[in-house]
């Protein structure tokens, strides 16, 4: 989709829609006349109560047969005071989606609606940007159909000019833009399925983005992966014809590196400690972590940020066939740890255990955070709309907190609580890999932590929340695509997190 920047007189302005914002009371945002011009009956309509305020409820008024503006659409925003952000993405989301089924290609918004709001032109922009490109995106990836048809352009108009810089608008949607390619990248990937993203398939996939915009690549093969002695990452894999890979992409910068690590669990059927067969599919995106990485350093790469950035995958299938990881085994991770296996459906965290001391062994990180859907027991302390972090720097959780906030993309500190550690006591290993039903998500993050050791470490767990139940604007059910944009925001906010 163009983004496009247009100022002038209204006269000038060309659209197959304009889209605009009412909330209650019916007064346009803001009622500043705006639109009085462009056609007689427009300020009529919502005096006349004929048009919805609530929350995303559209409504289509037909522009003059000779204007060159020739539909407004009118989205709901509620009540004034719960106008936010996420409010106007996902109600422009649902307009856009409505534009698409009747084919309109040119969509516009004045942006000096917004002047009254406290969230800037810049913010806006950004995430309109980020909420247009996300009501483009279809599920169906593997249909003959293909879906509704997409805009082609979506211009943000002024009609007075002032000194707002053009570059400083040009650049926060150019950011919109680069957000929106890694949130749809990381959900495509989380919507395959497993039979078209195995862990080499993943591998050739991130190749080919990584070579695509410079950003340096390694893949281990499972023999790579042995004498290297990640034995943890090894035992998921065992039980599947698929072969487990270790991916790992670099963004060159100064100074020691920041490293991401994604959980790419590419099936997770539970292993011998089997899942239900009920929403078993759904853990085909039990990869959306290292989609998230990946679709992250993409993003990196293209801002081309002044930062050392790493991104590890840790991609296996867990699968149950007679050489599957049996409970009870003990296993040498890469730190040269025994660890006792439990239960073969706790495998996120024996790929990531490896893929942290593989950080550590390869460099010295400033600091580690890894994303995972790693536990049902996150999901149910926190539910589907905020990630849980685990994090033993408070630099860290500042960061990661805030570059949550102002993405949307929300998370909510968790505690490491050091009294649980015992726990992941074991009777015949140096650690076993889980601990009690009680505070699984906590048990967890510490076993991840026991071996970051001293290095600020930040784990984040978003079971729960990539799967989406429902359709939205924003996101068709499935795959939501969550954690590229708050990693990428986080990375972004790079002051932030120099104080590390
Ligand atoms: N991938 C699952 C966690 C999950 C659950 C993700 C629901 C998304 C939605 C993970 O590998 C898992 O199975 N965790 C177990 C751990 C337990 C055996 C200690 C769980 O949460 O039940
Ligand atoms: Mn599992
Ligand atoms: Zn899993």
């Amino acid at each position: 989709m163009d983004i496009v920047f247009q100022d002038g007189a209204m006269e000038t302005w060309t659209a197959d829609v304009l889209i605009t914002f009412l909330s209650d009371g019916c007064d346009i945002v803001p009622a500043n006349g705006l639109l009085d011009n462009l056609c007689p009956w427009l300020p009529i309509a919502p005096a006349l109560r004929d048009v919805r305020t609530k929350k995303n409820a559209l409504h289509m008024v037909h522009g003059h047969p000779d204007g060159r503006i020739k539909r407004v659409l009118f989205v709901g925003l509620g009540k004034k005071e719960d106008i936010s952000l996420p409010a106007i993405a996902e109600g422009l989301a649902q307009a856009i989606r409505s534009c698409r089924s009747l084919a309109l290609r040119t969509i516009l918004i004045p942006i000096e609606l917004f002047d009254t709001l406290p969230f800037g032109r810049t913010r806006l922009i950004e995430e309109c940007v980020v909420a247009a490109e996300c009501a483009a995106y279809d599920s169906g990836l593997y249909k003959k159909e293909p879906g509704e048809i997409k805009p082609e352009s979506l211009t943000f108009a002024a009609a007075h000019n002032d000194d707002f810089s053009k570059d400083t608008l040009h650049a926060a949607g150019k950011r919109g833009q680069v957000s929106a390619k890694a949130a749809l990248l990381a959900r495509t990937l989380a919507n395959t399925p497993a039979n078209f993203l195995s862990p080499t398939l993943f591998a050739e996939r991130a190749v080919a983005h990584a070579k695509k915009l410079g950003l340096s690549v390694t893949v281990l093969d499972e023999d790579e992966i042995k004498r290297e002695g990640m034995h943890a990452l090894l035992a998921v894999g065992k039980g599947s014809t698929n072969p487990p890979r270790l991916i790992v992409l670099e963004h060159a910068g100064p100074g020691d590196p920041i490293v991401l690590i994604g959980k790419g669990i590419c099936f997770d059927s539970g292993g011998i400690s089997l899942k239900p067969a009920a929403k078993m599919h759904e853990m085909k995106s039990d990869m959306s972590g290292a989609a998230a990485v990946l679709a992250c350093m993409e993003a990196v790469a293209e801002e081309k940020l002044p930062l050392h950035v790493i991104g590890i995958l840790a991609c296996a299938e867990n699968m149950p066939d007679g050489g599957a990881v049996k409970p009870g085994d003990v296993v040498y991770a890469l730190n040269g740890d025994s660890v006792e296996i439990v239960n073969t459906d706790a495998e996120g965290r024996l790929v990531l255990c490896d893929a942290i001391s593989y950080a550590k062994k390869h460099g010295s990180p400033r600091a580690i955070v890894d994303i995972a859907t790693l536990t049902g027991a996150c999901a149910v302390a926190l539910g589907s709309e905020i990630a849980g972090l685990f994090t033993n720097s408070e630099s860290l959780a500042t960061a990661l907190l805030s570059a949550g906030e102002t993405c949307g993309e929300h998370l909510w500190r968790m505690p490491l609580w050091p009294g649980y550690r015992k726990q992941l006591k074991s009777e015949i290993a140096d650690i076993c890999h889980t601990g009690p039903r009680l505070g699984g998500a906590i048990n967890a993050a510490l076993f991840l932590e026991h071996f970051a050791g001293e290095t600020p470490f930040a784990h984040i767990d978003m079971a729960g929340v990539d799967w989406a139940e429902k359709s939205s604007g924003l996101c068709p059910k499935g795959a939501k695509g969550f954690g590229a944009r708050v990693l990428l925001e986080f990375l972004r906010g790079g002051a932030v997190w120099r104080s590390i």
